[in-house]
């Protein structure tokens, strides 16, 4: 049997990973401010997260949601204290995608409608209501397009109040990432989540926080929607909840009330998930990580603005973008081969920086050391 193939893959097989660092079969190491898609949140192989996940393993892995699992209450009560979200209702689920099909399908019982809107190169996930809700044609299969979904262009507020005007009645909810990832680092505007805040309100609609990707204490702030100062109704959560270990999970206002059987999963919330998420917690408290992504995420912002070719420096904490001209070449390709150093990207031309939070700041000048030599190197070379 074949693997299907749906990834392009970089030659390159990975063995083991500590911190930041991870190393390839021939040994030779790398710097990783990819963390595997913005996954690894406080480190690979934290001892913390190791040891809690082999204690767990020893006593029990998994056990169905049909029991108690007292560990599904301390990892609410942890989230509540360090997100800052005390009141709201956690749900467990195993991936980004399934945490916003949660979401939306959750909206749409709660409100009874049937509507959605979402944004210009939003990216919420694979299944069938989150790919909907995505932005990229290439996506969706015929089946995906349900004629529920609307996109409206990220960041316009007048847009957004005309659409509410003519069709607020029907809309169950409104998706958005704080930070636009997949669709190259855009930050929404405070302005604009207050404006969806504002608009769902008058309307009886929800506003869903994707946070798979900016949340999670990336972003300088446990949601990186907070810095709107407006609370949203369901946050989705997935990547740094595990450091790795699937887990993933919604936030659900007090407002909206469960209702059995409503929602449900096998492996949502196991003792296995639960473990590891807690110990991602411990640590992103005890070493203050949210902090630490703010200051060294500032530090990073301002170094690379310095870098005269890179352009449309942007982020927040340690989520950050830049666009490269075509001028300086394939520079990702040239930081993986020649300086051992994964980074992330999203077309056509930008990189993306989503290191772990514990990333030292000699790491991060390693990348500027390095930039600045290629950039060094191609203006010898190139006119700039
Ligand atoms: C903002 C956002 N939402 C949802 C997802 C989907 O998460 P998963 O791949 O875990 O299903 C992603 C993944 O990149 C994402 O960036």
């Amino acid at each position: 049997m074949n693997l299907f193939d749906v990834y392009p893959l970089h030659n390159i097989t990975i063995t083991r990973a500590r911190g930041s660092r991870v190393w390839d079969d021939q040994e030779t190491e790398y710097l990783d401010l990819y963390g595997g898609h913005a996954v690894i949140s406080i480190g690979h192989g934290h001892p913390h997260w190791v040891q809690r996940i082999e204690a767990q393993l020893e006593k029990i892995s998994f056990y169905s949601n049909s029991i108690r699992i007292p560990l599904q209450e301390e990892l609410a009560l942890l989230l509540g204290n360090v997100s800052g979200k005390q009141d709201y209702q956690l749900f467990l689920c195993n991936s980004g995608a399934e945490a916003n099909e949660n979401a939306l399908k959750l909206a749409s019982f709660a409100t009874g409608r049937k509507k959605i809107v979402a944004f210009s190169k939003a990216f919420h996930g694979r299944t069938s209501l989150a790919v909907a809700a995505t932005d990229n044609s290439n996506y969706r299969a015929p089946v995906n397009e349900t004629g529920h979904v609307t996109f409206l262009p990220f960041n316009d507020s007048q847009a957004l109040h005309d659409h509410f005007k003519d069709h607020g009645n029907d809309i169950a909810a409104v998706i958005v990432e704080g930070i636009q990832g997949v669709g190259g680092i855009h930050i929404a505007e405070n302005e604009f989540l207050q404006t969806i805040r504002a608009c769902c309100d008058k309307h009886g609609a929800l506003y869903i926080a994707d946070s798979v990707q900016c949340g999670y204490g990336r972003s300088g702030k446990f949601f990186s929607h907070d810095f709107a100062g407006v609370d949203a109704d369901i946050y989705s959560m997935a990547k740094g909840m595990g450091n790795g270990f699937p887990v993933a999970g919604i936030i659900i206002h007090p407002k909206i009330k469960p209702k059995h059987f409503q929602l449900g999963t096998t492996f949502g919330g196991n003792h296995l998930a639960c473990a590891a998420a807690l110990a991602v917690l411990e640590v992103i408290a005890s070493e203050q990580l949210i902090g630490h992504a703010a200051t060294l995420g500032q530090w990073l912002m301002q170094e690379l603005e310095k870098l005269a070719p890179l352009q449309q420096v942007r982020g927040r904490g340690l989520m950050i973008g830049f666009d490269v001209p075509e001028t300086l070449g394939p520079l990702r390709q040239q930081l993986l081969t020649k300086h051992r150093i994964f980074t992330g990207e999203a077309k056509p031309r930008v990189i993306r920086l989503l290191p772990s939070l514990a990333l030292a700041k000699s790491e991060a000048t390693q990348l500027i050391d390095a930039l600045k030599e290629e950039i060094a190197s191609y203006s010898t070379t190139q006119p700039i």
